[in-house]
Order: structure tokens, then C-alpha cells, then sequence
């Protein structure tokens, strides 16, 4: 069974398997997570995004974590909000799920994300929350080697729609599915 949890924190402290980076195509840094993420893990980690030959929107890359206390970064490329009827919506869930199937192929058991897209990118936090978390729901529904997942809020305002979403999900299984454990 996989946990998904709502924390609030700076992505760049927690000790998961794998952070996900809210970059751009590039993979080369820019401002917001990717900046802060990009600065702790050291130069070493800008000198593999080189080698990797950008990323396009909606896909993900994983690196090493170098400084950073998570050992692995899933970079991925989230869509800029341009009213909603680009495609925006489907783009954001496969960031999700892009970056959970590399997490899988690698074995890992834990990941955080943070709200990617919701930042520089523009894209509407109330819907960008619900789409993070269904999509990881879905996914997670199948046996994999994910055993937490973590929406890592930055914001008070974030980390209380996180959680309020969340523990509506739990009370939906638990009506869908009578005696479903508790956990979110
Ligand atoms: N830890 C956790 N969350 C953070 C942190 C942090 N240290 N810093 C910011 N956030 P953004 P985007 C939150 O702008 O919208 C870059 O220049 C932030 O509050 O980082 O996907 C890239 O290179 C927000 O909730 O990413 C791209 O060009 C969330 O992270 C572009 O920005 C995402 O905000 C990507 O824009």
C-alpha cells in the first residue's frame, strides 16, 4: 500500500528517495524550486542536466542528488497555464505520472513532490492540487514499490488545500470501499 501525505516544507531538506524539480526544458536551473534545488544540490548536478539533452513538457529525467539529502531528483516539465484549453490539465498529470514511473523502474519507495506548475508557471492551485492527486491515486492503486508519497507545500495557504483534499479522497474510499484502511 502506498501513504500519500501533505508536508510542509523547503523540498530541498526532506530525506526521500526522490525529489521532483519543477524545471523547465532546458534542465539547465531557472527561479522558484528549480533554483533552490539547483543551489543545494551543488554544481555536479548542473554538469549531469547537460548530458541529458532537455526534457519535454509533460516528461521527466531523474539525476543524482549530490547535496542534497534525497538520492535521487526527478526533473520534470510542467505545462505554462494559458487559460486551461491547451492541454494544460493532461500535461500536469503526466508529470505525475512520468515522474512516478521513473520512480518505480529505480525501485524507489519514496518521493515528494512539490506543486509543480503552480509557481512562475501560472497554472491555478485548486485544480493543479486535485489533478497531483488523482493522478498519484490512480497510479498508486496498482502494487508498485512506492510506499509514500509526499505533496510537499511550500505555502500554509497549499499545505491546508493539500490536506483538505486529501482527507476528502479518504472519506470517498472509505464510502466506495467499507472497511478501507485510513491511511491517506
Ligand atoms: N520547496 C518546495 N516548494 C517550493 C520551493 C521549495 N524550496 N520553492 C518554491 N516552491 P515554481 P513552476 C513551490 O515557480 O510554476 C523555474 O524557473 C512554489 O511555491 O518553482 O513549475 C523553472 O526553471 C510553487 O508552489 O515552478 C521553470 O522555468 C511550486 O513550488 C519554471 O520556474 C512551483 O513553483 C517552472 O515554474
Amino acid at each position: 500500500m502506498t501513504i500519500l501525505k501533505a508536508h510542509q516544507a523547503d523540498i530541498t531538506t526532506l530525506a526521500v528517495d526522490a525529489i521532483v524539480n519543477a524545471a523547465n526544458s532546458s534542465l539547465l536551473g531557472g527561479g522558484g524550486v528549480d533554483g533552490a534545488i539547483h543551489h543545494a544540490a551543488g554544481p555536479e548536478l548542473l554538469c549531469e542536466c547537460r548530458v541529458l539533452g532537455g526534457c519535454k513538457t509533460g516528461n521527466a529525467k531523474l539525476t543524482r542528488g549530490y547535496k542534497l539529502p534525497s538520492k535521487f531528483i526527478i526533473h520534470t516539465v510542467g505545462p505554462t497555464w494559458n487559460g486551461g484549453s491547451h492541454g494544460e490539465a493532461g500535461l500536469l498529470a503526466s508529470c505525475y505520472r512520468r515522474s512516478l514511473e521513473l520512480a518505480v523502474a529505480c525501485d524507489l519507495a519514496s518521493i515528494a513532490f512539490p506543486a509543480i506548475s503552480t509557481g512562475i508557471f501560472g497554472f491555478p492551485i485548486q485544480p493543479a492540487a486535485a489533478i497531483a492527486i488523482s493522478t498519484v491515486s490512480a497510479f498508486t492503486q496498482s502494487p508498485t514499490s512506492l510506499r509514500e508519497v509526499f505533496f510537499c507545500c511550500y505555502s500554509t495557504s497549499d499545505y491546508e488545500l493539500y490536506t483538505e483534499l486529501l482527507f476528502n479522497r479518504r472519506n470517498h474510499q472509505r464510502v466506495e470501499r467499507p472497511g478501507a484502511s485510513a491511511d491517506f
